[in-house]
C-alpha cells in the first residue's frame, strides 16, 4: 500500500512508471465511449471514496470515471457534509473510512489534514490538492508533455504569475523528472524557497526571472493559474489583480517563447485574465488534454497506490 501524497516525496521511478502506463491505457482506449471499461478491471470489487472540501469540476469527474473505468465503484463526499465538517477529528474519520473503502481522495485546505489522513487511514491516500501543492495535476501536466513534445528531461519550463500549488507540484517535477525551471512574478508571491532549493539539489536549474519577458526567453513551456486561489482571501483580489497583470500569459509573452513551446493552464481560468484567449485557444495551447489527461494520470496512480 502507497499513499501519493506529493511528486517530491514519490520515488522518480515510480513516477515515470505511472506516467508510462497512464500512455499504454489511454492508447489501449481509443475509439471506445467514455463509458466503456477498460480490458484489465484492477479495481473490480474495489469501492474509492472522494472526498472534497473545496469545489471541483476535473479532479471530481475523472477520478470518478476513471475508478469506474477500472472496475471499481465510488463515492463522492463533500466534506461539509460529513462529521469531519462538524467537528469529528481527522484521524477518527481516516479509521473509520478505512473500515468501508479501499482507497480514499482528499481535496482540502492544510497539508496537515491530508497527512494526518495518511497517517490514521489503513488504506491508500492521494492528494487531490491542498493549499500547498497538487501533485495530480502536474503528473497530468508530463503526460501531456511528452505526448506532444516527447521526453520532458532537460526542456525549460517557465512558470508565470502566482507561486501557489500548482506552482509547487512543478517545482517538485522539475527535480523529479530532470526539467529547468523558471519562476516569474512579483517577490510577495513567490514559490516556498525551500521547494527550488529541493529542485537545485536534485541537478535541475531552479531560478526567480522577475522580467516575464526574459523568463520566456527560449522556453519549451509556458505555464501559468489563477491569480485568486479557492484559498486566498477574496480581499486580495483587487491587490493581485494590480500585481499579476504584468505577468499575464499573452501572444507577445508567447513570441518570446520557443516556437513550438507549449502553453498549460490547470484550468479552471479567467480568461483574459492570467492568460488571453487568444493564447488559450491558440495552437500552442493543450489545455484540454491536460484536463483529460487527469483521467489516464490518475487511473495510474490509483493502480499505483493498491498495488495492482
Ligand atoms: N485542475 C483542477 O484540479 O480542476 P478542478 O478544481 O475542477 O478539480
Ligand atoms: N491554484 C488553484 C488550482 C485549482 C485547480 C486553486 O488552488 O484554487
Amino acid at each position: 500500500m502507497s499513499h501519493f501524497l506529493d511528486i517530491n516525496t514519490t520515488d522518480p521511478a515510480a513516477l515515470r512508471a505511472m506516467i508510462d502506463q497512464a500512455r499504454a491505457m489511454k492508447d489501449a482506449r481509443r475509439g471506445q465511449p467514455k463509458g466503456a471499461s477498460d480490458a484489465d478491471q484492477p479495481l473490480a470489487g474495489r469501492m474509492v471514496a472522494l472526498i472534497f472540501e473545496k469545489p471541483s469540476t476535473r479532479t471530481r469527474v475523472s477520478f470518478d470515471v476513471g475508478a469506474r473505468q477500472l472496475g471499481g465503484q465510488t463515492m463522492v463526499l463533500s466534506g461539509s457534509d460529513m462529521q469531519l465538517g462538524h467537528g469529528e477529528t481527522i484521524a477518527d474519520t481516516a479509521r473509520v473510512l478505512s473500515r468501508y473503502v479501499d482507497l480514499i481522495m482528499i481535496r482540502t485546505f492544510e497539508e496537515a489534514t491530508l497527512l494526518e489522513m495518511a497517517e490514521y487511514a489503513s488504506v491508500p491516500v492521494i492528494n487531490g490538492l491542498t493549499n500547498r501543492t497538487h501533485p495530480c495535476q502536474i503528473m497530468a501536466d508530463v503526460l501531456t508533455y511528452e505526448e506532444h513534445r516527447g521526453p520532458i528531461r532537460g526542456r525549460k519550463v517557465v512558470w508565470t504569475g502566482d507561486g501557489n500549488n500548482v506552482c509547487a507540484s512543478f517545482i517538485h517535477a522539475a527535480g523529479q523528472f530532470g526539467f529547468d525551471f523558471t519562476f516569474t512574478g512579483p517577490p510577495t508571491l513567490d514559490p516556498e524557497p525551500g521547494f527550488m532549493e529541493e529542485a537545485r539539489q536534485k541537478g535541475v536549474t531552479a531560478v526567480i526571472e522577475r522580467d516575464p519577458a526574459k523568463a520566456v526567453d527560449g522556453a519549451d513551456l509556458v505555464v501559468t493559474d489563477t491569480w485568486v486561489s479557492m484559498h486566498d482571501p477574496q480581499s486580495a483580489r483587487e491587490r493581485r489583480h494590480n500585481q499579476l497583470r504584468p505577468y499575464q500569459v499573452n501572444e507577445a509573452l508567447m513570441a518570446r517563447a520557443k516556437p513550438d513551446a507549449l502553453f498549460m493552464h490547470c484550468l479552471p481560468a479567467h480568461r483574459d485574465d492570467e492568460a488571453t484567449s487568444a493564447v488559450m485557444d491558440g495552437p500552442n495551447s493543450v489545455i484540454f488534454d491536460e484536463a483529460e489527461n487527469r483521467l489516464h494520470a490518475q487511473k495510474a496512480i490509483m493502480r499505483w497506490c493498491l498495488g495492482i
